[in-house]
């Protein structure tokens, strides 16, 4: 009894924290829909944006929910101000692609191959629902990056997302990986929705290998930065 009210408390308080990232991603995807806008980004791709902020603002409730039914008290629903990913060069219409890639083509990509193992290992029929849920929802969300991207590419040089894919990935990682309180290796916890963090690492690695830099290479974006930051950062897995 004692241990399933300690697993409950783990996984409420992994709960509560990712509606704190799902608030930042709504903000995030307001700032980038707004400055699409300013940049006469493709009609398709701003709607793209905007329904992704509305989602996260979804995916917020359903992670509450999940949080309180373990026993969590989640934060507030409240308008974030996310600090802006920024490419340093103060060419506005750079900035938006750098964000909409940093957000759509890595962020959110990886955020599916981990909702794709979650929903593996959820032994809860409202995890699973919620993991459903979102997966669904993120899987858009990270076309609407490769949807920018490709229009961009059609007027303008975006090879020198290249040289940005280290501090990219070093956002995203902490994110996604490192920001995520640490769970020791439990099956009851990553049914709950709790991955241990070396799957999730696993999970990331293999996502970037295999679906975000070919998909960066195609646009002539050269991974290379990115594989050499990889292997440096994370030498057991990278060094495969
Ligand atoms: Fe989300
Ligand atoms: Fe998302």
């Amino acid at each position: 009894m004692k241990e399933e009210r300690l697993l409950h408390a783990r996984a409420g308080a992994l709960w509560a924290f990712r509606t704190g990232a799902e608030l930042d991603a709504a903000a995030r995807f307001t700032r980038i829909a707004d400055a699409m806008v300013e940049h006469k980004a493709h009609r398709r791709v701003v709607e793209l944006a905007r329904q992704a902020a509305h989602d996260e603002l979804r995916h917020y409730d359903r992670c509450a929910a999940l949080a309180r039914r373990f026993g969590a008290t989640p934060p507030p629903l409240r308008t974030r101000d996310a600090k802006p990913l920024r490419a340093g060069d103060g060419d506005g219409r750079r900035q938006t692609l750098y964000e909409a890639v940093a957000m759509g083509c890595v962020t959110e990509s990886l955020s599916v191959a981990l909702l794709v193992e979650m929903r593996t290992a959820a032994t809860d029929d409202e995890v699973a629902q919620t993991v459903t849920e979102i997966l669904r929802d993120e899987v858009q969300h990270s076309r609407l990056g490769w949807a920018h991207l490709a229009a961009e590419c059609e007027h303008v040089d975006v090879t020198f997302l290249a040289q940005h894919l280290p501090a990219m990935l070093a956002d995203t990682l902490h994110e996604e990986v490192f920001a995520t309180p640490e769970q020791t290796s439990n099956d009851a916890l990553a049914g709950l929705g709790g991955l241990p963090r070396a799957r999730r690492l696993a999970v990331v690695v293999a996502a970037l290998r295999d679906v975000v830099f070919p998909g960066l290479a195609r646009f002539g974006i050269d991974p290379d930065a990115g594989e050499r930051w990889l292997a440096s950062r994370i030498p057991p897995i990278g060094a495969s």
